[in-house]
């Protein structure tokens, strides 16, 4: 029987490699729309970060004008968040526990690159449906996570030439991918997910999409971009409650 899957980022050399990330390559791009897109789709200025991490795209929302609570179920990665930044808001959680939050309180409830790690079709549904109770009426939730292609390609800031067996996981396994932008090489193990697979989540968390969106890197950036202009390693999901 397989190991069952572990949260990759509970782990202090990767919580460390992981805080010295900031907007390189790949990820200038998985950022790079979604001030406009927040613009465009939220009211408001309370925000919840999903799966803070280190809080990188948390002070990405503050710099946006947010008042943002960022929490995830890494120790390690909560530590240097606050080390980082001192006078932000973080918060260790238990897995689904969001008591600690206002329930129809947040105007944004947004999370990046965290759905790729979470495992379990229902266990996805239930977060995003505890994560939508935490919306007001007129609240937004942003999902940025990689999409399908990002496992079977070479990236600006990724490498998964060495897992040829990605390209015959099913939804719901596990893939494996190298992020060449930070010190630690040893491979992340992330989850595949199709868009079928969040679309019937979504579903299934009372959730309707509003955008959809699959930034493409361009020319006139200055990125080596391998596949970016091509192909987008991200995908970009708005969504209200229904
Ligand atoms: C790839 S990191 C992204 C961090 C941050 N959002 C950023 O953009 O830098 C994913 C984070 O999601 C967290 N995570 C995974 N599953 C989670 C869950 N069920 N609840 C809360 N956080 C989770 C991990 O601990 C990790 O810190």
């Amino acid at each position: 029987m397989s190991e069952p899957f572990r949260n990759a980022y509970e782990d202090k050399v990767k919580a460390d490699a992981y805080s010295k990330l900031e907007f390189p390559n790949s990820y200038y791009l998985a950022y790079r729309d979604l001030p406009g897109l927040i613009s465009k789709h939220v009211k408001g200025r309370g925000a919840v970060d999903f799966g803070c991490g280190a809080g990188r795209s948390t002070r990405f929302l503050r710099r946006l004008g947010f008042e943002t609570v960022g929490i995830d179920i890494s120790a390690d990665m909560i530590a240097k968040a606050r080390g980082i930044d001192p006078g932000g808001d973080y918060q260790l959680i238990h897995d689904g526990d969001f008591s600690r939050l206002a329930k129809r309180h947040f105007d944004l409830v947004f999370s990046a690159f965290t759905f790729d790690n979470v495992p379990g079709r229902e266990n996805r549904a239930k977060l995003m449906s505890g994560l939508g109770a935490l919306l007001n009426p007129e609240g937004r939730m942003v999902l940025l996570d990689s999409t399908p292609e990002m496992y079977t390609r070479e990236w600006a800031s990724f490498s998964t030439k060495d897992f040829p067996e990605n390209a015959h996981a099913r939804s719901g396994e596990r893939v494996r991918i190298i992020t060449t932008d930070i010190e630690d090489r040893t491979p992340v193990e992330d989850i595949l997910w199709f868009d079928t697979d969040y679309l019937e989540s979504f579903e299934a968390a009372g959730l309707e999409l509003l955008e959809k969106a699959l930034p493409l890197g361009h020319k006139s950036e200055p990125y080596k971009w391998v596949n970016e202009m091509e192909i987008s390693p991200w995908v970009i999901y708005v969504l209200k409650r229904k």
